[in-house]
């Protein structure tokens, strides 16, 4: 991409849970914005917003959104990414995705920049970048400190999803069946933005289930996995759960390695790795969890043990904000690659 002193950015999609969050990080990581246009449905349009001491006002995302923008992130589900981001790139822009449209596209990148940064000056063809699910970056900061130490043939991951992985209006729910039961002291019983009562209850069932039985999340963990690390070979069997918590993705992880890894060298890779903090000293209480991981940038990894049950196993368990590292910071992290400015 040309260098430029600043760069106009849209956010297809700011009025949400990941556009909201975009805001914030590329104010905070002082991103050179010329101008930042906000792009949302009719529901939004004429909605105030402030960005750096700028007032500014969201307008209808359409064919037409993206003259003169140079770098589009799109936060507003894969149904606009398919239908919008090819405007935008004929427009001149680059766009960064968050949805699952492009992902597994051989000719897109699928790119944590901490893992596969050099992915995204490689193959920038279609002039699309995607991020990844998130819980798969929440997953793979975990491991690949210690892919690096030895390769990683199996991972078994259970997921512990924070009901804002599922947009804004997830929060919206929790918050107000939280109210209702203790208010009313009585269960609520309306459900929109989950298949059941999601307060004080846990749901193993994220996105819609396939012909496998497993549910499109859980393959996502396998196929973006092999995708971002470049190994086909690496084996990932998923079950992801969805769970009363606001924010952040927690994800129990039981893995084989090829080479034995022992609990202190899993430590010591897991405490160089960029983005990602060692939590676990378990004897003071001390572990990874949502309260503490959201919010922040790096993803939490404690409750290291070795897995007595298999020749080279180990069990440990991330905690990381998927509205973060899962979404809007890996994206403004991926906008930082893209104009050179390397994290
Ligand atoms: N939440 C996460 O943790 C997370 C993590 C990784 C990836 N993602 C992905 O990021 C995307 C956004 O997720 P989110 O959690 O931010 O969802 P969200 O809170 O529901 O926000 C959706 C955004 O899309 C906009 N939108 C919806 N329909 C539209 C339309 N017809 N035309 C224009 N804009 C439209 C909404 O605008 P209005 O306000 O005007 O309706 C809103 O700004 C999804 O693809 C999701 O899979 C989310």
């Amino acid at each position: 991409m040309e260098r430029k002193k600043a760069y106009n950015v849209a956010i297809a999609g700011a009025t949400g849970a990941v556009g909201q969050e975009m805001m914030q990080i590329l104010e905070e990581r002082k991103f050179s914005v010329g101008e930042l246009r906000l792009l949302a449905s009719e529901r939004s349009i004429g909605k105030k917003y402030s960005f750096c001491g700028r007032d500014l006002t969201v307008s209808l995302l359409e064919k037409d959104s993206f003259c003169d923008i140079d770098i589009a992130l799109f936060s507003a589900g894969s149904e606009r990414s398919r239908k919008y981001a090819d405007f935008a790139v004929k427009s001149g822009a680059v766009v960064v995705d968050n949805s699952s449209a492009f992902r597994m596209d051989p000719e897109i990148p699928l790119v944590i920049p901490e893992i596969n940064a050099p992915a995204v000056t490689l193959h920038t063809k279609k002039g699309i970048v995607a991020n990844p699910n998130c819980t798969t970056a929440v997953t793979l900061m975990a491991l690949k400190p210690i892919y690096d130490v030895s390769k990683i043939r199996r991972v078994v991951a259970t997921s512990f999803q924070a009901v804002s992985g599922a947009g804004a209006g997830g929060i919206a729910e929790l918050e107000s069946q939280v109210r209702e039961w203790s208010e009313l002291k009585e269960a609520p019983q309306e459900t929109n933005a989950f298949p059941h009562r999601i307060a004080f209850n846990l749901i193993p069932h994220i996105d819609s289930f396939t012909e496998t039985g497993y549910t499109k999340e859980e393959l996502k963990l396998h196929n973006e996995t092999r995708k971002i690390l470049g190994d086909d070979s690496i084996l990932v069997t998923a079950t992801t759960v969805r769970v009363p918590v606001f924010r952040s993705h927690s994800v129990s992880l039981n893995l084989e390695t090829e080479k034995k890894v022992t609990v202190e060298e899993a430590r010591e890779a897991i405490k160089d790795f960029p983005g990602v903090s060692l939590v676990d000293d378990p004897e003071n209480l001390n572990y990874p969890m949502p309260v503490d991981s959201s919010e922040k940038d790096d993803c939490f990894v404690g409750r290291i043990r070795e897995d007595y049950t298999v020749k080279n196993g180990l069990c440990l368990w991330v905690s990381g904000d998927q509205l973060r590292k899962g979404a809007a910071l890996n994206a403004v992290q991926i906008a930082e690659l893209l104009v050179g400015n390397h994290v």
